[in-house]
């Protein structure tokens, strides 16, 4: 457990994660991803409980621990003034590497992560992927067993997203023990081999990506109603058939709703919207997303891929949580 206060930021979390595998930690904001990572990687004390990191006690041996793990902070933790190509020889020194071994290193990353170009401009200079894809680069100077991720790829674009997983596979492949937080849940679903969602500082369920989805149960219809002004009476019929609450996203028009009745129950949902004079774009029924568990869970819709970049990185993410609101992703009740 960890209080802050009057803050209860971890209350139970029971986590457990097979050498060589990939845990997925979901959850809202605030929901305790951090503080998890903090704990177990000794930056942060827990009040109570206990942890064993790569076979180590990390209350009563956090050098050690320190010795055997590598940490990607959420916040890119880079020397400003020193060049990509410095930050990552430094921390190879920092490493008792020898220094022509930290120099073959670093440049091996700094190619991986597409940072050849910028290698030897200062830090500052660099714009937030590039910071963020340097943090990363450097927590992977040494190939420690164990890794901490915090959301690694918030902020890159689709295409250092999808190479970041790369590495990460091969890494994992490797036999790399990997915890990972992220926003992206097909993030997790791509690269967890298990996944926790946390809520509220606790762990409120945990599987696979499948259990987790069958957990959920159903089926999902989901609609696109052709004019906008349609959506508030398409919410109605789509609740009279569903068994859950329904999900708005304003700008595509869409809806969905979990349902059980399958081909038939689709139906007779297309009967009723044609009775109320709703024209429909599209119409279908599909099985339940990572999306679905993270919403039937915690209430919040998860934000999806691009949102950081659309809408100016963390201040966007904290400001989303605040009004309930994601992504124009709506829970109505
Ligand atoms: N140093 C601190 N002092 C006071 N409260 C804190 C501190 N660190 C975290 N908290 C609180 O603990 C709770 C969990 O925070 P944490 O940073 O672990 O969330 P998170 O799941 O990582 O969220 P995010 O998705 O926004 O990164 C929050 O309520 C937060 O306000
Ligand atoms: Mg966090």
């Amino acid at each position: 457990m960890k209080t802050f206060g009057d803050v209860r930021a971890l209350d139970g979390v029971d986590l457990d994660v097979p050498e060589g595998t990939v845990l997925g930690l979901l959850g809202p904001n605030g929901a305790g991803k951090t503080t998890t990572v903090r704990c177990l990687t000794t930056l942060l004390r827990p009040d109570s409980g206990k942890a064993v990191v790569a076979g180590v006690d990390v209350l009563r041996h956090p050098d050690t621990v320190r010795r055997s793990i590598g940490l990607s902070g959420q916040f890119a933790a880079v020397d400003e003034y020193l060049t990509g190509r410095e930050n990552l020889q430094m921390v190879g020194q920092l490493y008792q590497m020898k220094a022509k071994a930290a120099r073959a290193r670093a440049a091996e990353l700094l190619d991986q992560f597409n940072l050849a170009d910028a290698a030897d401009r200062p830090a500052k200079t660099y714009s937030g992927g590039m910071r963020r894809r340097l943090d990363l680069a450097a927590a992977l100077v040494v190939s420690p067993p164990v890794m901490f991720m915090d959301e690694p790829t918030t902020g890159l674009d689709p295409r250092n997203r999808q190479q970041l997983w790369e590495v990460i596979k091969q890494l994992v492949s490797g036999g790399t023990t990997l915890l990972l937080t992220t926003q992206y849940l097909e993030e997790a679903d791509h690269l967890a081999h298990d996944i926790a969602v946390v809520d509220h500082g606790r762990v409120i369920a945990q599987g696979t990506s499948d259990q987790l989805k069958a957990r959920t149960g159903g089926e999902r219809v989901e609609v696109v109603v052709h004019e906008r002004e349609h959506l508030a009476t398409a919410v109605e019929v789509l609740r009279g058939f569903g068994k859950g609450e329904a999900t708005v996203e304003q700008h595509t028009r869409k809806l969905t709703v979990p349902v059980t009745g399958g081909a038939k129950l689709l139906a007779e949902v297309i009967r009723e919207l044609d009775t109320r004079g709703i024209e429909i774009d599209d119409i279908g029924l599909r099985r339940p997303t990572l999306d679905d568990v993270f919403l039937s869970l915690t209430g919040h819709a998860a934000e999806t891929a691009g949102q950081d970049e659309r809408n100016g990185k963390q201040a966007a993410k904290k400001h989303g949580k605040q009004n309930g609101k994601q992504n124009g992703k709506e829970a109505v009740k």
